[in-house]
């Protein structure tokens, strides 16, 4: 009898054990991500204060050529990354971003990421001046884009860059330097290649009429 009690004892234990550990350690794994990730976004805030100057307004330009300075609040994580990663690497192109991101370290340029995408349910998305005729003769162009960028200018994956509601000036200028090659990505330097002026307009007008989750960065 006694060891028959022992061992049904010894079954509940292990159920025990068993639960114990499929509902505290999944969740402490959980916790530990994201207690990592809140420090990262933690420390990217403390690294972005001269950002503000030109991604903290709205509607700021730069000249020759006149163009927005893009939206990053709650743009997508990697692909905010990789985008810091080829300023550094001269792989784009604007002179100030080369040397900001040249004077950080790739541990920064993480936790900038990390802060900027962590933005995206806290801005108040409006989108920019777009014009109406151009969207809708744009509407009709996308069908390749949406594969990566989405019929709505949501990206489908977090390495692909959301394009709904971004300055539609910043969308035409990123276009005609893949399309020249000042900018550099495989897959977006072909998707450029054959696009004419009319047709980046009329794109940039169409994603920029879509609403996203593409803001500003808070001044503080
Ligand atoms: C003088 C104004 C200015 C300042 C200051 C500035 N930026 Fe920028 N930033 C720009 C412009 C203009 C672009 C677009 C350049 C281009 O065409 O590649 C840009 C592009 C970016 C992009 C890529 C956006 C995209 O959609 O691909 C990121 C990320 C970014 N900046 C982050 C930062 C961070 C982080 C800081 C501060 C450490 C900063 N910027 C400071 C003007 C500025
Ligand atoms: C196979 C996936 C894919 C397809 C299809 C695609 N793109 Fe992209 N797109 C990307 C990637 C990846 C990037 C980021 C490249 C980089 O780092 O410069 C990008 C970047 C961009 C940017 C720059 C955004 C920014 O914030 O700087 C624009 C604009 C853009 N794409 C427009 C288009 C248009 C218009 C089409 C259709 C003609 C298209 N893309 C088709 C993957 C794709």
């Amino acid at each position: 009898m006694k060891p028959k009690v022992w061992s049904g004892f010894g079954v509940l234990a292990q159920l025990g054990l068993l639960l114990v550990l499929a509902i505290v350690f999944p969740s402490r794994v959980h916790a530990a991500v994201s207690t990592r990730r809140l420090s990262e976004i933690a420390r990217g805030r403390m690294l972005t204060f001269t950002c503000i100057g030109c991604h903290g307004l709205r509607g700021i330009e730069v000249t020759y050529p006149f163009y927005n300075v893009p939206k990053v609040a709650g743009q997508n994580r990697l692909y905010l990354f990789n985008a810091l990663m080829d300023y550094r690497k001269n792989l784009r192109n604007f002179p100030t971003m080369r040397a900001q991101a040249q004077s950080m370290t790739v541990r920064d340029l993480r936790d900038i990421a990390a802060y900027f995408a962590s933005l995206r349910n806290q801005v108040h998305p409006r989108t920019p001046l777009f014009n109406r005729s151009e969207a809708k003769a744009g509407a009709k162009m996308i069908t390749t884009c949406a594969a990566c960028h989405g019929l709505h200018g949501i990206a489908v994956a977090p390495e692909f860059p959301d394009l709904a509601g971004q300055y539609p000036s910043y969308l035409v200028r990123a276009l005609k330097e893949y399309q020249t090659g000042l900018r550099k990505n495989a897959i977006m330097n072909s998707m450029a290649a054959n696009l004419t002026h009319r047709d980046m307009v009329d794109i940039a007008n169409y994603f920029a009429s879509q609403k996203g989750p593409l803001g500003q960065i808070p001044k503080r």
